[in-house]
């Protein structure tokens, strides 16, 4: 059985949430032509630790940085590196805070310059889906209704929806029960319950769904080596509508693309 959190607890996450957030910004301000995913790093931890939290990715399972820097056809977990941003690329950073031993964790997926109309749209209807998804996170309805409304509207542009990872619980620990697919059947899976908190992040990608995990153990790259995009958001499961916990608001504000 999953444990809702108490309201004390929520308004911990809250706050939390809103660091992870503008935290996501920072990053977002900083990403541009020639920069390295190593500096993205940075700008990270130094903007999490300046705020008295704690990067929670670091040394998780041995991950060894405070962000995910995810190119191209990286779908996600990919490390930090020397390498170097180029126009056209998309990066999906994906961070998190620790704050009063609660966790916070989103991504979100930056154009780098210019990018194809064709990837722009990607990257579109990867965030859309997760909204569509966040609708369908309602006290009453099953997780497989949300990994539903994610696929249904993913695949009716013709992408596809990554199978081997999935969204989740969130608490004290990054990763709580219940898993949260990004594809279902409507009316199967766990109840969802007011009050849990809940990590929903689709990975889609431009071409076919199959993915493959690196050498190293973490990144997951596509096979057919077609771009993928990530976004994540932690929500609060509430009687008629999600509240949501991070929000992309910061970084819609503050970054300059426009989708
Ligand atoms: N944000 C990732 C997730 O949603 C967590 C990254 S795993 C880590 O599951 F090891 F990088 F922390
Ligand atoms: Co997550």
């Amino acid at each position: 059985m999953v444990r809702p959190k108490t309201e004390e607890e929520i308004e911990l996450m809250r706050i939390n949430g809103e660091l992870t957030s503008r935290a996501l910004a920072e990053v977002g301000k900083a990403v541009a032509p020639g920069v390295t995913t190593n500096e993205l790093n940075r700008v990270a931890e130094t903007f999490i630790r300046d705020h008295g939290a704690i990067p929670n990715f670091l040394n998780y399972e041995g991950y060894p940085a405070a962000i995910c820097a995810s190119v191209n056809d990286t779908v996600v977990h990919g490390f930090p590196s020397d390498y170097v941003l180029k126009e056209g690329d998309i990066i999906s950073v994906d961070l998190g805070t620790k704050y009063k031993g609660y966790n916070g964790d989103s991504a979100y997926t930056f154009p780098v310059g210019e990018v194809s109309a064709e990837t722009m749209k990607l990257l579109q209807v990867t965030k859309a889906s997760l909204y569509e998804g966040i609708a369908a996170a309602v006290a009453g309805n099953r997780i497989g209704d949300i990994g539903h409304a994610v696929q249904s509207y993913a695949e009716s542009f013709g992408f596809s929806v990554v199978r081997e990872l999935e969204g989740h619980g969130i608490g004290r620990d990054m990763h709580e029960n219940p898993g949260v697919p990004n594809y279902g059947k409507q009316g199967h899976g766990p109840k969802l319950v007011s009050g849990m908190t809940i990590c929903i992040e689709p990975m889609i990608n431009a071409g076919t769904r199959g993915v493959y995990l690196a050498k190293n153990g973490w990144a997951v790259h596509t096979a057919d080596h077609r771009n993928s995009a990530h976004f994540e958001l932690t929500v609060v499961v509430r009687h008629g509508k999600a509240e949501q916990l991070s929000t992309f608001d910061y970084i819609e504000k503050e970054c300059n693309f426009k989708f």
